[in-house]
């Protein structure tokens, strides 16, 4: 029988290692993600953010990731991230996502707890094995922000153990995004990871940890928090700026040039590099 996402994690728990989440918004991203996958032999997690999933379409990704599972024959998993509404996530669910992510961040927190309740009964309902809450925002943004400093972070910012243990109690969500100093999108200057929050949380004995903003994090802090606990990193930006930038670079290059399948593969190829050095860092490899 087919292993679960969840299966995955339990045994990248165990492991020490982790699963990078590729965020994707078009066939040719998740093309090159598929690529490195099969190269390096690596179990795969796509994730669609509700800016992605409104252009792909739900059922757009949930059909093409079938359509490379069955390809491939690697288990490919697709997780609906930073949902905002219950709403949004049960249309993901009745498409067939395998995994939902309820960021209830924004909301104060009872209304976020009984809405991750609900969230996780849905998931229940529609054999979903991974609802991934959260409650202490990543700041940031999904972009390339080379040129600007990382914004000032308090303590406050930072995810308090008690008030996650009690989250993940009161919502039942079984993996937890945490804010330990990851920022979302790529700035001049980055936070450590504040370790020690990372390992005061753990010990909190929530099942699953996630990391989100992993473009741009220090590669030894990526592991070292995969060592203390975190099974997902969440990559977006990087992926956008190697399809990005390299797509931008060919037309550049060739002005005249219009058959996509002339202009395309550098773009995918980019995609598929990045991809392979993620699945290096967070050392999914050959673990299918
Ligand atoms: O949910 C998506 C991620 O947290 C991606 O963050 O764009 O900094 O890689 P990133
Ligand atoms: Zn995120």
């Amino acid at each position: 029988m087919k292993k679960s996402l969840k299966e995955y994690f339990v045994r990248a728990k165990e492991e020490g290692w982790a699963l990078a989440q590729f965020n994707v918004s078009c066939a040719e991203q998740l093309q090159g993600v598929v690529e490195a996958g099969v190269q390096s032999h690596s179990p795969l997690l796509i994730g669609t953010s509700e800016g992605d999933a409104g252009f792909f379409t739900l059922a757009f990704a949930v059909n093409l990731v079938a359509f490379w599972k069955k390809e491939t024959g690697l288990p490919i998993f697709l997780n609906f991230d930073h949902g905002k509404s219950f709403e949004v996530l049960e249309r993901a669910a009745q498409a067939g996502y395998d995994a939902l992510h309820f960021d209830g961040s924004r909301f104060p927190l009872e209304e976020n707890v009984a809405i991750a309740k609900r969230v996780v009964i849905l998931a229940r309902k529609h054999r979903i094995s991974v609802v991934e809450g959260e409650f202490s925002e990543v700041p940031g943004g999904h972009s390339d922000l080379h040129e600007q400093e990382a914004p000032v972070l308090t303590d406050q910012d930072y995810t308090n153990s008690e008030d996650a243990a009690e989250f993940v109690k009161k919502s039942g969500v079984g993996s937890l995004a945490v804010m330990v100093g990851t920022l979302h999108g790529i700035f001049k200057t980055t936070h450590p990871l504040n370790i020690k929050r990372l390992q005061e949380i753990s010990e909190r004995g929530i099942e699953f940890l996630v990391l989100h903003g992993g473009s741009g994090t220090p590669e030894q802090e990526l592991k070292e928090a995969i060592q203390n606990g975190v099974v997902k990193i969440n990559v977006s930006t990087d992926l956008r700026i190697a399809f990005t930038n390299t797509l931008k670079e060919t037309l550049e290059e060739n002005p005249t040039e219009i058959a996509p399948y002339n202009i395309l593969p550098k773009s995918v190829e980019a995609v598929k590099r990045i991809a392979l050095s993620w699945i290096e860092i967070v050392g999914s490899a050959n673990k299918i």
